[in-house]
């Protein structure tokens, strides 16, 4: 019953909100000018994509808070090279019905659900012909739909109304829209979706500001993407406007602090754009999500999605969102064709964060940032190399077999970034930038694969300047090459120089000229995290309570900080820090954060009781993604 409801219900929505044919025909405009990659072969989709590729997708969606479900129909518009069976990948979807032909025209058609696997989920075969374009899957999702985050109304900061986001990176999409879900395909997209009344809904999309009074909101992304960054947000949601093409959603209690935090947003666009051509998106916005969130931020097109933690007062982490917004280029415009090629989003997008950086706050806190990452780019080297895969410390991956968040690492990230870094030391800033931006430009809208970059990389910049680089080394093998940039910076060596004066003894706080007085303010976010970790692991508790005593790190509100002062209490058995630690794990669910508390926790017997018990009471706030992470370290689950 409760089926054939929803059904009529979704189709009375897609005539409602179908396209007039101005609309259609510029659609049709805009979809002849993507260009359609070879599509290749991608070890983690079922997708027979060189048969038959959708290039657009309609999706009617009724999001259901009562039964934390979402009923859908996911119309493929596809292009078929002649092949008799299209297959899609689903993972924690009950699908209802397949259907051929556009709407009005629709017919049934046969479909067989392969055996699950417990990373990709399973290949949805579809018996289609050999002229077959377009095919409607009839779905709902259910509790293992590990994209979604369903939340009570308490975990939300208005407390009223419940709240719903989706995670699709890297192969979730596929537990909530039964797609192609390799990021070698890119498709546009539109949408109906209908929500309860008092909520607003937001996609990676066009977005409404206000919310609708029928709770039936309408989306389109014109321009062609992967579908991990296909994106929805439900929840009480207010705008503010920050500037010409650019704001901030959140629930309204705290729009005035997230306006005033990311109230640089218009200079960063200037600055990115100014760097490498222009915004191709029209709108950037940012929307600030409730705690769960297991990342700080997630690129979806024209709206970043962004971890509160981020909401500092201070605006010292501004820097994620300088992250998330060069995705636009590199990760958005130009994208990674597998999962193995992932630092060519991420690598790509911290050397060009920390451009943006350098332009707007100046070289020395960029140098700060980097430096920072790097300390912890060495010690991952170290983790991963006395592991089962030391071989993910190679750029290019060979993730085959394995959940590509395994891939998630500072390797892409960091690695990736110094070995941009060092191309620019070499062959000098000038140059570089034309090179990246001619890059940017040739790929636009378009996956590549490492070795189409290597390629590019020795005709249009190695070999025209005469250059020798060991561009094989960075790709393929092993740990940090020799010739990486060292970043020299004083204002990290002077905190680390602090560090060490306080462990040996000396009063660091004593009375002396105002302006030379150590506080919280004196030093910004990532010159205490250098404090941090330069003291050493076998300091007195003592002295760590002077230091919580005088700046009060363990409630600092603060997430980077705390995290790195959790560690070292847990590190050096200084205790009286449980309750707060244990406050922060109750709250966030960020997993940046949350991993080397209960990683720390894990590797002594009488703290990894504490640590299961703790998760056991905080494990039903987390995303599924921080779920997962968390139950393969604690054994649980
Ligand atoms: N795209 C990533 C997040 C991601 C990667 C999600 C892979 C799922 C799979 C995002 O841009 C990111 O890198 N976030 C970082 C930000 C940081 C590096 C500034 C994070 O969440 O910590
Ligand atoms: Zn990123």
């Amino acid at each position: 019953m409760n089926k054939y409801i929803y059904i009529f219900s979704s189709l009375t929505l897609f005539f409602l909100g179908s396209c007039g044919s101005q609309e259609a025909a510029e659609y049709e405009e805009l979809a002849n000018k993507v260009i359609i990659n070879q599509p290749i072969r991608d070890a983690h989709s079922y997708s027979n994509l060189d048969e038959i590729q959708t290039k657009h997708i309609h999706l009617d969606l009724e999001v259901d808070f009562d039964n934390k479900s979402i009923y859908g129909i996911a119309r493929h518009e596809m292009i078929n090279r002649g092949t008799d069976t299209a297959i899609f990948d689903i993972k924690g979807l009950e699908i209802q019905r397949v259907t051929l032909g556009e709407v009005g025209k629709e017919e049934n058609t046969g479909y067989v659900i392969g055996i699950e696997d417990v990373i990709l989920g399973a290949p949805l075969s579809v018996e289609i012909d050999s002229s077959t374009t377009f095919i409607n899957i009839y779905y709902k999702t259910t509790t293992s739909s590990g994209a979604l985050d369903w939340l009570d109304p308490k975990l939300t900061a208005g407390k009223k109304h419940p709240y719903l986001y989706t995670q699709g990176q890297a192969i979730l999409t596929r537990t909530w829209i039964p797609t192609q879900d390799s990021p070698s395909n890119r498709i546009t997209y539109s949408a109906d979706v209908k929500v309860p009344k008092d909520l607003m809904a937001l996609m990676s999309a066009t977005n409404p500001t206000e919310k609708s009074e029928t709770g039936e909101y309408h989306f389109e992304m014109k321009q062609a993407i992967p579908v991990y960054l296909i994106a929805l947000t439900v929840g009480d949601l207010a705008y503010k406007k920050l500037g010409k093409n650019c704001g901030v959603y959140t629930e309204p209690s705290m729009l005035k602090d997230v306006s005033w935090e990311f109230a640089d947003l218009r200079k960063m666009i200037a600055a990115a754009e100014k760097l490498y051509g222009k915004y191709q998106w029209e709108q950037y916005d940012v929307i600030v999500l409730p705690y769960s969130f297991p990342f700080g931020g997630m690129e979806n097109p024209r709206l970043t999605f962004a971890n509160p933690t981020l909401i500092t007062g201070d605006r010292s982490l501004i820097s994620v969102i300088a992250h998330e917004l060069a995705h636009s280029w590199s990760g958005n415009l130009v994208t990674n064709a597998t999962w193995d090629d992932f630092w060519l989003n991420e690598g790509f997008t911290v050397y060009f964060e920390n451009r943006i950086m350098e332009s707007i706050y100046g070289k020395e806190v960029a140098d700060i940032l980097a430096l920072i990452e790097f300390q912890e780019l060495e010690n991952e080297i170290i983790e991963i190399s006395g592991g089962d895969h030391p071989e993910d410390t190679y750029l290019k991956l060979a993730l085959n077999g394995r959940d590509p968040d395994d891939g998630m690492t500072s390797i892409a990230y960091v690695k990736g970034a110094f070995f941009l870094k060092t191309l620019e030391e070499k062959v000098g800033r000038e140059k570089f930038d034309v090179f990246i931006k001619k890059y940017f430009d040739t790929y636009k809208f378009k996956t590549i694969t490492t070795d189409v970059f290597e390629k590019y990389l020795a005709q249009n910049l190695l070999n025209p300047n005469d250059i020798e680089f060991n561009t094989k080394e960075w790709l393929y093998e092993k740990g940090i090459p020799k010739n990486c940039v060292k970043i020299v910076s004083p204002r990290f060596e002077k905190v680390e120089v602090l560090a060490n004066e306080f462990s040996n003894g000396k009063n660091i706080f004593k009375k002396k000229k105002k302006k030379d007085l150590i506080t919280r303010e004196k030093f910004i976010t990532q010159e205490w995290l250098a404090f941090i970790r330069k003291l050493p692991r076998n300091i007195d508790v003592k002295q760590l309570a002077i230091l919580d005593e005088k700046l009060n790190f363990k409630n600092s509100g603060n997430a980077e900080i705390m995290t790195e002062w959790f560690v070292l209490a847990i590190e050096t058995g200084y205790l009286d820090v449980r309750p707060e630690m244990e406050k922060f794990l109750m709250k966030i669910g960020r997993r940046k954060f949350i991993l080397p508390i209960y990683k720390t926790l894990a590797k002594k017997k009488e703290n990894l009781a504490f640590a299961k018990e703790i998760y056991k009471k905080a494990r039903p706030y987390y995303h599924s993604v921080s779920q997962k992470t968390m139950d393969e370290l604690l054994k649980v689950n």
